[in-house]
């Protein structure tokens, strides 16, 4: 049967959390540890079982938030499509794909597009989640509709960033 067709949940599918995340000096908590986004992964990676990928550009952001924004507005002004750490070559063996990302002047930051360009999306079932201070779900599901042809992207998440340690058991009716 076509996974389409199935009725097996998404969490009984062997699936895959691909997001960016930035700890450091944020918009609204101050410095921190963890980034929003890679804590909402890992609610995902404990819920499900979920692996993790963490993409990462070879040039970090900037731990200072101002100068962060500024990189970031340059980059999206670009249209560029920075260079990463490690690239993820193959997602043949998974179902379903969680893309997380937090919002970045309306989308994605584009270290996302690179890694998400690289990819064969045909037939897998994409589900987006975004952090964010305001912005909701911004562009990022169009943009990751625009990107990931072939897929079904199913009902996406949208957490304040502020909030992530309240959110689990919303992330977990949204994986039902
Ligand atoms: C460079 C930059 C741009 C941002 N732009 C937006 C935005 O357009 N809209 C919004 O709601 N939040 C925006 N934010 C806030 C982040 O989306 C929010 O703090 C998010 O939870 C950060 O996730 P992270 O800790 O996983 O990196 C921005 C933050 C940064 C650092």
């Amino acid at each position: 049967m076509s996974i389409f067709g199935s009725k097996e949940s998404v969490k009984d599918k062997k699936s895959l959390v691909i997001y960016f995340s930035r700890a450091d000096e944020n918009y609204a908590v101050g410095n921190i540890e963890k980034g929003n986004t890679e804590v909402i992964a890992e609610y995902i990676q404990d819920i499900t079982g979920a692996d993790l990928f963490k993409v990462e550009p070879a040039k970090p952001f900037s731990k200072n938030y101002r100068e962060c924004c500024r990189e970031a507005m340059e980059e999206q002004r670009q249209n560029a499509r920075p260079v990463l750490k490690k690239y993820l070559e193959d997602i043949s063996n998974y179902e379903v794909i969680y893309i997380g990302a937090p919002i970045y002047c309306g989308t994605m930051p584009m270290c996302m597009f690179t890694q998400l360009e690289k990819l064969d999306f045909a037939g897998k079932i994409i589900k987006v989640f975004t952090t964010h201070e305001g912005s909701g779900l911004g562009n990022v599901v169009s943009d990751v509709k625009k990107i990931c042809r072939g897929a079904k992207v199913l009902d996406s998440l949208a957490i304040r960033g502020s909030m992530v340690y309240e959110s689990k058991e919303k992330v977990k009716d949204w994986i039902k």
